[in-house]
């Protein structure tokens, strides 16, 4: 599918199936989401763009590639979108960060958004929108709704398990956008959870119900 990668690496394979154990606890389930952000973010950003600066090295004086304009800016969907964070500040440490909170109605599955601030300029940076799980896809489309209305255009958004209906709402909705998934699961149950899955990513990391 246009603009969907799915990054099928065996590292990140491996970390998403300990995350899918029901037994592995808090403190493990917040690095590995940590830890595959990062390993996604790694191929997410593959195109930054880079520009040549003068170096000097103990040799001599050369030409080299730099990252050009530190204008990233990483946006987690509250709350589990955090998890991802400082993965991808860890490969882009000057990056800023906005927030946008949205909750998941119980009945309805629809989102409904109580916080949202974006670093400026949004229309100069590069977007990564973080959220581990896309289901029905409508956290995700309000997401880059918003991020849309504020300006923002250059946006990628990561996810770490997808629902094939999530993917193809926000693909419907947003096809301009570039989508990183770690997996593709199956489908979704009757309460909009992705089986197999991991359960609620927001719980598991804050270690909340
Ligand atoms: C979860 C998850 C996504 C959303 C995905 O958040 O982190 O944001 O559900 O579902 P969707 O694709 O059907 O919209 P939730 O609303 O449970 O909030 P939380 O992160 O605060 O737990
Ligand atoms: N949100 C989650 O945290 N998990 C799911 O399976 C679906 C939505």
């Amino acid at each position: 599918m246009e603009n969907v990668t799915i990054i099928n690496h065996p590292l990140i394979q491996h970390k998403i199936s300990i995350l899918r154990d029901k037994k592995t606890g808090t403190n493990e389930f917040r690095s590995l989401i940590e830890e595959i952000a990062m390993l996604m973010g790694y191929e997410a950003l593959r195109d930054l763009p880079v520009e040549d600066v003068q170096v000097e090295t103990p040799i001599e004086t050369c030409m080299t590639p730099m990252i050009s304009g530190k204008k990233l800016a990483v946006v987690p969907i509250l709350r589990a979108g955090l998890g991802m964070v400082n993965g991808i500040l860890a490969l882009v440490p000057s990056a800023k960060v906005g927030h946008i909170g949205l909750y998941r109605d119980e009945t309805t599955h629809e989102p409904h958004e109580y916080y949202c601030k974006l670093p400026t300029p949004i229309e100069l940076r590069t977007i990564v929108v973080t959220d581990p799980m896309l289901a029905t896809g409508g956290s995700a489309v309000a997401a880059v709704d918003f991020i849309k209305e504020h300006g923002g255009r250059n946006i990628k958004f990561m996810s770490i398990i997808a629902a094939p209906e999530g993917v193809k709402r926000l693909r419907d909705a947003h096809p301009d956008i570039q989508l990183y998934i770690g997996h593709l699961d199956r489908c979704l149950n009757e309460n909009a959870y992705i089986c197999p899955g991991l359960g609620d990513a927001g719980d598991r990391i804050f270690g909340t119900r």
